[in-house]
């Protein structure tokens, strides 16, 4: 009989531990989400940020670098025309004409550089993320293939 009892109040005990147990856990999971919406705000600029990245400061020189452009466009042709246009034509990605214009410099180098982080918290980003409901996976580009990147799409949106 005994016996009987200390097995009820072991198992009443176990159920009391898990219930607490889950109720810390969803505390926790509460938390994090709180968190994890602070690091949004406080991070993502949203349109005409720099972005997140490496990238604080890109000094743009006049006139464009035809080497550069040249080196970019074999870039364009091996990895992005998949689904990038160089109209205002949406494919998987959004076209690119007028790019230069809508973000800045600094945010087109550190997107093409750090673009999953982008996609999680860059509000522009994101914003593009809901048009095209695919992520751009990540091109492995250099820092100086990202700057090729760049001055091709300045030429493609006419600057000098
Ligand atoms: C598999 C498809 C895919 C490939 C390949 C791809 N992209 Fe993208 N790209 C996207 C998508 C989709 C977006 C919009 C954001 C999102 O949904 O991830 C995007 C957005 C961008 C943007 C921001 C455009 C804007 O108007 O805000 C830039 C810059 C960019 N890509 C550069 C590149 C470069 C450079 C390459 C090649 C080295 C490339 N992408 C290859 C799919 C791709």
């Amino acid at each position: 009989m005994n016996r009987i009892f200390f097995f009820f109040v072991l198992a009443l005990a176990s159920f009391l531990a898990i219930k607490c147990g889950s109720g810390n856990q969803k505390e926790n999971q509460n938390d994090k989400m709180a968190s994890n919406k602070t690091d949004t705000v406080v991070i993502s600029r949203g349109v005409n940020s720099r972005g997140i990245g490496r990238f604080k400061e890109v000094k743009l020189t006049h006139p464009l670098n035809e080497d550069m452009i040249a080196k970019a466009q074999l870039i364009f042709n091996a990895k992005c025309t998949a689904c990038h246009k160089l109209t205002t034509e949406k494919l998987v990605g959004p076209g690119w004409k007028g790019v230069t214009d809508r973000r800045e410099p600094e945010w087109i180098m550190n997107f093409i550089t750090n673009t999953q982080v982008m996609l999680d918290k860059d509000l522009a980003a994101q914003a593009d993320l809901v048009t095209c409901l695919v992520r751009m996976p990540n091109q492995d580009l250099s820092d100086e293939q990202a700057r090729q990147m760049l001055e091709f799409m300045r030429k493609n949106d006419g600057k000098n």
